[in-house]
């Protein structure tokens, strides 16, 4: 028998009753977006916000240094941003043994060496710059990029746990070998394995193999440059909102689309399949322009693509150094 909350539901007109979802929605979203754009504004933390710079600049360089074809120069505007970010982390007077700080000046003595090493003649203040860094960190080193073989890349995924784990690395570089499709429908249920919310699974994912989608999706991504058109597969992960009962459980979608986006990663090393995750941090003109391209249901959110393939023999990966435990913990 309808409870009467839903007798009194059906009787209200349908408009009237999404103008009360959506203020209801709205009231719930503001404690939360609040916090965020309090954060954005009061929060003065320089250290934070330079740390999250060096992170963002290095990181952009490193993958630079292990794209399938660098290219010779790349990167100068972000490279200077990255020196400038340095200098500033200096002035801060802040500890020199920080993973940010130390990545950041590995990286950058990298980029000098790469362009040394094939001759390159960068331009002078840049070149200068670089140099200065160089002296005045002699000792400073971060980890350096990795150039690995295929076979030695996949050799512990049939090791321990701890093993197959620090064997994962995001890969941007992959043959045009299909990916049969049975195998990813494999991974796709071993990442079916991952916990979710009262088990109500609500991932998804949306297999794109057309050249022509590929290509249309991977235009408004921007993330890929200079590898995502090698992937011969992408793997949209998204989640269906109609699985959570009020706008508290908002955050499910992702929370557990990351879970299961984690377990699927794992299930395609562990098949020998190279894979880089996509953000999907787009504003709403992206996301309208996705749901052209490819019918996604109103129902689904999307949360991250995965780029796929097959690997080459030898490539090169971003070392992305972690932080330790004992770092990012507290022991109340
Ligand atoms: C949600 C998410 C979004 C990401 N987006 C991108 C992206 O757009 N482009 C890219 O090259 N890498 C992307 N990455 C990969 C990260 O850069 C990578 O996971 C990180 O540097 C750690 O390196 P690892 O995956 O090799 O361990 C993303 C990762 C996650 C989890």
């Amino acid at each position: 028998m309808a409870s009467f909350k839903d007798k009194i539901k059906n009787l209200l007109p349908q408009k009237l009753l999404y103008m009360y979802y959506l203020k209801t929605a709205k009231k719930a979203c503001m404690y939360d977006i609040k916090r965020r754009v309090h954060d954005k504004v009061y929060n003065d933390s320089n250290a934070e916000k330079v740390k999250r710079d060096l992170a963002l600049a290095y990181h952009i360089v490193e993958k630079g240094l292990t794209m399938p074809e660098p290219r010779p120069g790349f990167g100068k505007a972000v490279v200077l941003s990255l020196i400038g970010t340095v200098e500033k982390y200096l002035e801060l007077n802040l500890p020199n043994n920080d993973l940010e700080f130390t990545q950041s000046v590995s990286v950058l003595k990298e980029y000098l060496e790469f362009h040394d090493d094939i001759n390159f003649q960068l331009d002078i203040e840049l070149a200068g710059k670089l140099e200065n860094i160089k002296s005045q960190f002699p000792n400073v080193e971060g980890l350096k990029q990795i150039k690995i073989s295929k076979k030695d890349y996949f050799s512990n995924i049939n090791e321990s746990f701890e093993k197959f784990c620090k064997s994962r690395y995001s890969v941007r570089n992959y043959t045009n070998e299909e990916i049969p499709l049975p195998l990813l429908y494999d991974c796709i249920d071993l990442a079916q394995r991952s916990p979710s919310f009262c088990n109500r699974q609500p991932s998804r994912v949306h297999i794109v193999k057309s050249a022509e989608n590929k290509k249309a999706i991977l235009e408004i991504q921007n993330g890929n440059r200079g590898f995502g058109h090698l992937a011969e597969t992408l793997l949209l992960v998204s989640s269906v909102i109609s699985t959570t009962k009020d706008i508290h459980e908002r955050f499910e979608n992702h929370l557990n689309g990351g879970l299961f986006s984690m377990t699927l990663l794992n299930a395609l090393h562990f098949n020998e399949i190279g894979a880089c995750s996509l953000n999907w941090s787009v504003s709403e003109d992206k996301d309208l322009k996705l749901r052209s391209i490819i019918d996604i249901p109103e129902n689904e959110v999307v949360l991250m693509i995965i780029a796929c393939g097959y690997l080459p023999d030898e490539f090169a990966i971003a070392s992305s150094p972690r932080k330790s435990a004992q770092e990012i913990t507290v022991a109340h």
